[in-house]
């Protein structure tokens, strides 16, 4: 068979070479050269057995199928939330995340899904023995014949055998293991994955069968070989999560069927990865009691509240520069907030050093959760305990005011459901809520100096 040789072309100024180089000759940049396929239309029209030009087909819009009409809602309610409501035939979905995260436990939970309600379904695996698979699924409690897996890389024999038969789902378990044999570079490469996954996303159009790919992120955070498939596929979710603790947060990146502001949570159990049933309460502590340095936050993720506690220990510098560390919030806003107390609310915080953390270490990224940082900053520094069942939202500007953010009312909403007493809120933010929420205190604050005085005390009237 004849074999197509890949090329090497810098990004900076577009001079090609036979070989990689790690400086361009032309332009002198360093690490510049990716590869390229030197014809890729002429060799993809020679594959597709196109020697002719084929007549394009035209149809007028409003007879086209609504997309609605082919999604399949899963009984894995948070990965069909995140594809936008359902599994729809015909399309690819891309699933990134470091290796050991869970996407091939995910997967193997998808195919016993498909496989019980419709049949058949094919498991390509280059990474995994049928044996390893095999375990995996006893593991998981999966007991169905209707999974077949195909342990070939060769994206053409793998083609051919599903072409014969009409699949329900399609697992591709690694998109960096299989490869096009007419390519002459490794499996894994630009080259190799761009065209796999062309030919898959072909073989999904034409058959209308849901395709799943799945592709390891490298150590920067970036898709090494899916970041160029981003373009390719239909969807791109990443699972995400710390290793060392057992939550999991699926996130769509990219989805052309759907919302990518939604997110799916499981944790990772003896038995595969379980949907959390009541994920707005799983990043909080239990609040009976008053606590110092700790304050929650009704976040948004998508459009489903998080309440997450936040959390602050201000003690004093040994030696040195007073130090600001975070893990889950971002240390340059921390460092921000930081100052924005000392200047406005006049607390010393210059020769302390500042920890902050989120409850299970989960992402904090919305600028929302300012003012319950600022809260539990200023009640570790006082050493004064945060009101009991108190939750706080809004974002601090550096003159120390308050800002409005967005859906107070559906963030109230959720802390009122788990039992909060107290909510300090942006008071610009209030005006457009006519609802009242029980027995839940909702205190207006427009400066930072209120809310620390609201939020910070042994009992219900406010401190000073
Ligand atoms: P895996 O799905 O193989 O990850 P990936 O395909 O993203 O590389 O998941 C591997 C990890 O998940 C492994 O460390 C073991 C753990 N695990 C469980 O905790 N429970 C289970 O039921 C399964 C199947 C895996
Ligand atoms: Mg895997």
């Amino acid at each position: 068979m004849a074999k197509i040789r890949t090329i090497f072309k810098c990004t900076e100024c577009g001079v090609m070479a036979p070989k990689w180089q790690g400086k361009c000759d032309e332009c002198g940049a360093w690490n510049s050269f990716i590869e390229e396929m030197p014809s890729a239309t002429s060799f993809f029209t020679r594959t597709a057995g196109v020697n002719h030009t084929p007549a394009a087909t035209v149809r007028a819009l409003n007879e086209i199928g609504n997309e609605e009409d082919r999604r399949r809602l899963l009984k894995l309610g948070e990965l069909s939330r995140v594809l936008g409501g359902g599994l729809v035939d015909g399309s690819v979905t891309l699933i990134g995340g470091e290796p050991g995260i869970g996407k091939s436990t995910l997967l193997l939970q998808l195919c016993a899904e498909m496989a019980t309600t419709q049949s058949p379904v094919y498991y390509i695996s280059g990474e995994e023995s049928p044996r390893q698979i095999n375990l995996r699924a006893l593991r998981l409690g999966i007991n169905t014949h209707h999974i077949y897996v195909v342990s070939q890389t060769n994206v053409n024999a793998c083609l051919a055998l599903l072409k014969e038969k009409t699949p329900s789902l399609v697992v591709v378990d690694s998109v960096q293991t299989i490869f096009a044999p007419e390519i002459d570079s490794a499996p894994g490469s630009v080259s190799q994955v761009r065209e796999c996954a062309i030919r898959l996303m072909n073989y999904a159009k034409e058959s209308d069968v849901p395709v799943f790919l799945s592709g390891h992120v490298n150590k920067e955070g970036l898709v090494a070989g899916p970041r160029v498939l981003e373009h390719v596929v239909d969807t791109v979710l990443y699972l995400e999560g710390e290793k060392f603790n057992s939550f999991r947060i699926l996130r769509a990146a990219k989805n052309r069927f759907g919302s990518i502001s939604e997110v799916g949570i499981f944790t990772m159990s003896e038995r595969g990865l379980q949907e959390v049933s009541n994920p707005s309460s799983i990043f909080i502590g239990e609040h009976e009691e008053e606590n110092e340095g700790s304050c929650v936050v009704p976040l948004l993720e998508g459009t489903r509240p998080l309440l997450v506690e936040l959390q602050a220990l201000v003690s004093p510098t040994i030696f040195g520069l007073p130090r600001r560390v975070t893990t889950g919030f971002d240390t340059a806003r921390l460092v921000m907030l930081a100052s924005v107390i000392a200047r406005r609310a006049f607390l010393k915080l210059g020769d302390k050093d500042i920890i902050a953390c989120s409850a299970g270490g989960i992402k904090v990224g919305e600028p929302a959760s300012d003012l319950a940082m600022v809260i539990a900053i200023a009640s570790s520094a006082k050493a004064l305990p945060v009101k009991p069942k108190l939750v706080a939202i809004g974002e601090v500007g550096l003159s120390g005011e308050i800002r409005p953010i967005v859906d107070l009312e559906r963030r109230l909403k959720e802390a009122c459901r788990l039992g909060f007493k107290r909510a300090i809120v942006p008071e610009r933010g209030l005006k457009d809520i006519k609802v009242s929420f029980g027995d839940m205190q909702v205190l207006p604050v427009s400066t930072v100096k209120q809310a620390i005085s609201l939020g910070l005390g042994r009992n219900n009237t406010a401190a000073e």
